[in-house]
């Protein structure tokens, strides 16, 4: 088991796009997920005080594939395999990598990615690489990462401070797992999720090298087009893509971008 991943944290409840709000923002705050992890290390749930919507979401919760396995791999969220997914098939994360992971708590897509990069030398015959996670909830240390938490991406000053942890260097991949407190209303949460991803495309046209990879979870809406169609023009290959992680009730997509066309987007650079 790597570095990374050896101690027990609370597994992370990701927001499926289809939940009430009163549920939605129950199940997003921290004590939510500590008190989730409570409730999966009890062998019967105590869920005789929820709502039926609760008991329903930590029943899937518990007997879901992926948070098993997450836990047998000690990952701390399901995203992982999302991640994991895309990755083994088009080849994002390779040792000596700099990566930008936006949107990282609690962080197994910054676990995955110091595993693929080798950001914590955990094979000293390969390149190191360096991995840079921002959230905007504290996150727990991750070995080989760069970690900012409380930190809003969308603050100019935040990204100010992931400039000067890349110090000149341009990213190899920019990865986008942010999304906003779903209100439950789809229209509203979609065009938030979107400016999030407009956000970090922008960060990703600045700081990614020649070929370089971004990757952007998005809710799925009327603006999915409209931002596809603006990713072709800096990028070589636009894809759509539904991990098999991704629950089936959610509306989650992922826009994989590849090959920035660096030196059309920035002719001096
Ligand atoms: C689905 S979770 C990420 C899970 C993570 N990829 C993992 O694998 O552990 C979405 C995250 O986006 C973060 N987020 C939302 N808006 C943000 C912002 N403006 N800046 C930084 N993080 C943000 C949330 O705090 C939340 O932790």
């Amino acid at each position: 088991m790597s570095q990374s991943r050896n101690f027990i944290f609370p597994m992370c409840t990701c927001v499926p796009a289809f939940v009430s709000s009163q549920s939605t923002q129950s199940m997003f705050s921290p004590t939510r997920s500590l008190h989730l992890s409570g409730v999966l290390r009890k062998k019967k749930p105590g869920l005789k005080n929820k709502s039926h919507s609760s008991q329903q979401w930590i029943n899937r919760h518990v007997n879901d594939p992926f948070v098993k396995q997450a836990r047998a791999d000690s990952y701390r969220a399901r995203s992982a395999y999302k991640l994991l997914e895309i990755d083994s098939r088009y080849r994002l994360l390779k040792p000596g990598n700099t990566v930008i992971d936006c949107g990282a708590a609690p962080g197994s897509w910054t676990q995955m990615a110091v595993e693929r990069t080798n950001s914590a030398l955990q094979n000293p015959a390969k390149p190191r690489g360096i991995v840079i996670a921002v959230d905007l909830l504290h996150m727990q240390p991750i070995e080989g990462a760069i970690m900012l938490g409380q930190s809003d991406f969308t603050d100019p000053a935040v990204q100010e401070r992931i400039l000067g942890h890349l110090d000149k260097r341009l990213s190899d991949a920019v990865l986008s797992d942010m999304a906003p407190n779903a209100t439950g209303i789809h229209a509203m949460d979609h065009e938030q999720i979107i400016a999030l991803a407009r956000t970090a495309m922008g960060f990703a046209t600045k700081v990614l090298c020649e070929n370089g990879h971004f990757l952007v979870k998005l809710w799925d809406g009327h603006d999915t087009g409209l931002l596809k169609r603006d990713l072709v023009e800096s990028f070589r290959s636009v894809k759509i893509l539904r991990p098999e992680a991704s629950r089936k009730e959610s509306s989650e997509i992922f826009l994989l971008a590849q090959g920035f066309k660096r030196y059309l987007v920035h002719p001096k650079s």
